[in-house]
């Protein structure tokens, strides 16, 4: 299943470190994992670990749901409302925290500091490999029994029909350039965070994702598992096409 190596990520997170110590003094921090995984595993659990002694500050991950089975088959918006009621119910987190997303999990957290009313502040957010402008295939799920079935149904429902945006996490956020109107009809996450829906755009998101100290995105240059790998810089393919892909600043 998806998934970046260690040394990829422990790379990210010395820097980050080093980086945040000055400026968060002690001010806590919450980590989303990526698909496929869960707290208690071994990466995220070091990974949780190292940057809390790095950085001198109290580090906790958030779970939601099951772990691994849930980030996949719980839709998107639903593993957001939970973090919301999460990140609510920590009173460590009640003066403000910073938020570090990986993958998936940085999608979490946007829409945490987007949709979650009366939610603690987030000051500082940190996405690593995120997929802040959409993805154009699900990422690579492998060969066992549940990807056949993911496979099969996206190819009988398609990735915006209700059913799949209600049961696999991806169709949150796959975004196909070719197939916009479906996209915008039928996403149920991406286009709400992103506002681009430009009949109903809401500017709360706007002013909560500005309201942010410091807003760090890591892409990963060597990046096989996001299509295209831009999208952690907000980098995408214009639409219609997938000829080239355009940086942030002419999309924005
Ligand atoms: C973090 O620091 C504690 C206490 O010094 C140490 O026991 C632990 O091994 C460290 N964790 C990592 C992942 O380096
Ligand atoms: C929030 O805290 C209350 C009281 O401790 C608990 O009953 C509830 O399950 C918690 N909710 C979440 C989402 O953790
Ligand atoms: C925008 O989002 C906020 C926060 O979720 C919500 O309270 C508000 O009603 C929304 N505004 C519109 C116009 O939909």
């Amino acid at each position: 299943m998806a998934s970046y190596p260690l040394i990829t990520i422990l790379g990210a997170v010395y820097l980050l470190a080093f980086t945040l110590a000055p400026v968060t003094q002690s001010i806590p921090f919450v980590v989303f994992h990526g698909i496929s995984d869960k707290c208690s595993s071994k990466g995220v659990t070091h990974f949780t670990e190292l940057l809390s002694n790095w950085s001198g500050s109290e580090g906790h991950c958030i779970e939601i749901g099951d772990g691994a089975w849930d980030s996949w088959t719980m839709s998107i918006l639903e593993q957001t409302a939970i973090a919301c009621e999460k990140v609510k119910n920590m009173s460590k987190l009640s003066d403000g925290y910073n938020l570090v997303g990986l993958s998936q999990g940085a999608m979490i957290g946007r829409g945490v500091v987007e949709f979650c009313d009366g939610a603690p502040p987030v000051k500082n957010f940190i996405s690593l490999a995120g997929v802040h402008a959409g993805i154009a295939s699900i990422p690579f799920c492998g060969s066992g029994v549940f990807c056949v079935l993911v496979d099969y149904l996206i190819e009988l429902l398609g990735v915006y029909s209700a059913y799949v945006q209600e049961h696999l996490a991806p169709a949150g956020y796959v975004k196909i350039p070719t197939d916009l109107a479906k996209y915008l009809k039928g996403c149920k996450f991406l286009p709400n965070l992103n506002n681009e829906h430009v009949d109903h755009r809401n500017s709360t998101y706007k002013e909560r994702f500005a309201s942010l100290q410091n807003l760090v995105l890591i892409m990963f240059e060597q990046d096989t598992v996001l299509e295209p790998k831009e999208t952690s810089w907000f980098g995408y393919y214009p639409d219609g096409t997938f000829d080239t892909i355009l940086p942030a600043q002419e999309w924005f």
